[in-house]
Parts: structure tokens; sequence; C-alpha cells
């Protein structure tokens, strides 16, 4: 549904309950496109989820429902605003668990259609993708790797709505595979942060595949070095305190190798498919955005290609809804806004052209 494009400041409620974090924020965006944060409220339930070493859709859901009316009404008092001052409401549909889906999507559909303002569905990929044309004000076009727990991609932002998916994984996810990785060698969950902590101690002495390095397509496959590290671990049973920080140090340098090599051939593709006068930014968000050695192998291939590395703020890498809500910012600008029976999607690509990469178990 499009309605006219819109020239004054725009105020929105996003809503984020996608996974494992009940979300709500409020964001302006001015005439000239330029987006400030006016409330950024994150409730995290890792502590619900940690006894089960991941998410549990059916507890996040309930926990949603649980906590997200007073997540809104704190963002709301954060931003000194009322209900009456909000120009749209905002909500993560997809991808997602979709239960918590549900949850966001219905009650933003509520807010929005009591106050008679519009509603936005918003692409999670999407908001993750447009992040840093508010914390940087970045302009298009521009690479994104997008590295979480649940996503890993490599995509060309072109403008609003406009991705080309240039590379995805066959099987699991960067961060699903550190989740998986801690939890082998007896760390806590989430096992991304974990994991570069005791790498720390260790060095990257122990021979672990790079897979996919130099495929001429930037695809990742992460299965097989979880069970490389796997046979690796089990070989030196029982792992003494020096032997899980040495897993930990090569597993770590193995996905850092793989993001950076992925990285490089993304962008070859990149300013092939943009021309080389083309801007050279990559930006990076997901959780996994925040491991130091990852970061460092970008930045290393970023400066080898004259791209800049463009790191929003942690707190807006991961999952938060001032992302959800600026997507929708964006989008509203445009006259872009969807009617109350946009549904709640667990599946949804952001580029629906983007040809299947061929692998078992392939997830995006
Ligand atoms: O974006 P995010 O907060 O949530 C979603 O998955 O949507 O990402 C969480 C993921 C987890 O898999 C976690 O293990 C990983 O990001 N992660 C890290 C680090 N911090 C978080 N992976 C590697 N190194 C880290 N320091
Ligand atoms: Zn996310």
């Amino acid at each position: 549904m499009t309605t006219g494009p819109v020239n004054h400041d725009l105020t929105v409620l996003g809503i984020e309950t996608s996974c494992d974090e009940t979300a709500a924020a409020v964001v302006r965006r001015d005439a000239g496109g330029k987006g400030v944060i006016l409330a950024n409220v994150v409730r995290t339930q890792l502590d619900l989820h940690a006894q089960y070493g991941g998410v549990v859709p059916e507890i996040a859901a309930r926990a949603h429902i649980d906590v997200l009316d007073a997540a809104i009404a704190k963002a709301l008092a954060d931003a000194s605003l009322d209900c009456n001052a909000i120009d749209a409401v905002a909500a993560t549909a997809g991808p997602g668990l979709i239960g918590g889906l549900i949850v966001g999507v219905t009650t933003g559909k509520a807010i929005a259609m009591a106050r008679g303002i519009p509603f936005i569905a918003v692409n999670h990929l999407e908001a993750h993708a447009l992040t840093a044309g508010l914390t940087h004000g970045l302009g298009f076009p521009y690479l994104l790797l997008l590295v979480s727990g649940g996503h890993t991609q490599l995509l060309i932002v072109k403008d609003v709505g406009s991705y080309t998916r240039l590379g995805t994984t066959l099987d699991d996810a960067l961060g699903e595979a550190f989740d998986k990785a801690a939890k082998l060698l007896g760390l806590g969950y989430p096992g991304g942060p974990a994991v570069e902590e005791c790498a720390k101690a260790g060095t990257p002495s122990v021979p672990l595949p790079r897979p996919m390095r130099g495929r001429a397509e930037p695809h990742f496959s992460l299965a097989g070095l979880k069970t490389a590290l796997r046979h690796e671990a089990m070989a030196r049973a029982p792992l003494s305190e020096q032997a899980v920080a040495d897993l930990c140090a090569s597993f770590q340098q193995a996905a850092a190798d793989i993001v950076g090599d992925r990285s490089k051939r993304a962008m070859e593709i990149y300013l092939e498919a943009m021309g080389a006068d083309a801007q050279r930014a990559l930006v990076v968000a997901g959780g996994v955005a925040a491991n130091q050695r990852i970061r460092s192998a970008l930045g290393e291939v970023a400066e080898e290609n004259g791209f800049d590395l463009i790191l929003p703020p942690l707190e807006l890498c991961t999952d938060n809804a001032a992302m959800v809500a600026w997507a929708g910012a964006e989008r509203l600008a445009r006259g872009l806004v969807d009617d109350l029976a946009a549904p709640a999607r667990a599946r949804w690509p952001l580029d629906p052209d983007a040809p299947p990469a061929l692998g078992a178990g392939v997830k995006a």
C-alpha cells in the first residue's frame, strides 16, 4: 500500500519481538532524512533461555506478551511523549519466531487502529540493513554484512526496499556456530562472548578448515567447521583449560578468516555490479559484529579494497526497536505503509529474486 511521500518531521514508535528481545523505541526523522533516537528500550530474555542453551519459541512468545506493553509505555515516557505525538507504528513482522512476531504485530496494529495512524510491517533484516542511515547518515548504495544468531548474509543495499543478496549461509548462521562451539566446549550461552573471552588465553594452533574459502559466490558454510571442532576436541579429551582456550582461539580465527574472505569476494561483486565509482562502504550488523577478531579481519579487507568499515554502536547492531522505528520512518517518508491485514511472516527474504543457494539445510 502506498500513500504520498511525506516531507515533514516523522515520529515513529517501533516494536521488535522477532526473537528473544522485547523492544520498543521512538525515533524522529526530519524532513532532510536525518534521524534521532528519542527512546530505546530493550528487555532481553537471555536468562529465561540460558538453561536450555538456545531460544525456546513458546517461552519467548509468552515473555513478549508479559513485558511488551510496559516496554512501549517506558519508551513513550523516556521520549516524554504520549501516544498522540506518534505519526505511525512500525512493528517487525518477520522473519523470526512466529509466536513473538504475532505479539508485536498485533500490538502495533491495535495502537495504530486506536490512534488512526499508519501501521508499517517491517522486515527485521531491512531494519538491520538501514541502521547505518540512522547512526551514520550513510547514503545508498552500500554493502551489508549481517552476522547474527539467526542470519548470515551479504547484501547490496541499493535503496529502501531494494536489496540484492550476494551470499547467505548454506547451513548454520555464524552466531549459531559460535553458540554451538561454546556448548561443545562447556562454555556458557550465548556462546559468542564466552568463546571470545576464553580465546584470549589460547593460541590458534588447532588445524580447522575454512569452508567455502575462495568460492566465486560469497556464500558461507559453517556446519563443517563445527564438526571439525568436535573432532579436534574429542582427540584432545579430557580437555585441559589450555586446550579449551586453544580450541576457542582456533575456532574464532577460522571464523574471522572465513568472514574476511567472503566479504572480500562480496566487495569485488559489489564493485562489478554498482561500478568502480560507487560508494565503498561495508556496514556490519548483528551480534557477531561485537567480536574483536572478526572486526579486525573486516578492517583489514576493507582497507585493502578501499572500503570504509561502518560499525553501528553495538546496542544498535544487536536486536533493538530503534532500527525498526527507523525502517518504519524511512518507509513512511516514501509513502510506503501497510494495511491492518499485513501478516506476520516466519520467513520473509529481503531479496525474493535471489537464486536459491544450493546446499544441504539452506535456511535463507
Ligand atoms: O544480533 P543478535 O544479538 O541476535 C540475533 O541472533 O538476532 O546476535 C546474537 C548472536 C549470538 O549467536 C551470539 O553468540 C553472537 O551473536 N555473538 C557473538 C559475540 N557476541 C554475540 N559472536 C562472536 N563473538 C562475540 N563477541
Ligand atoms: Zn537481528
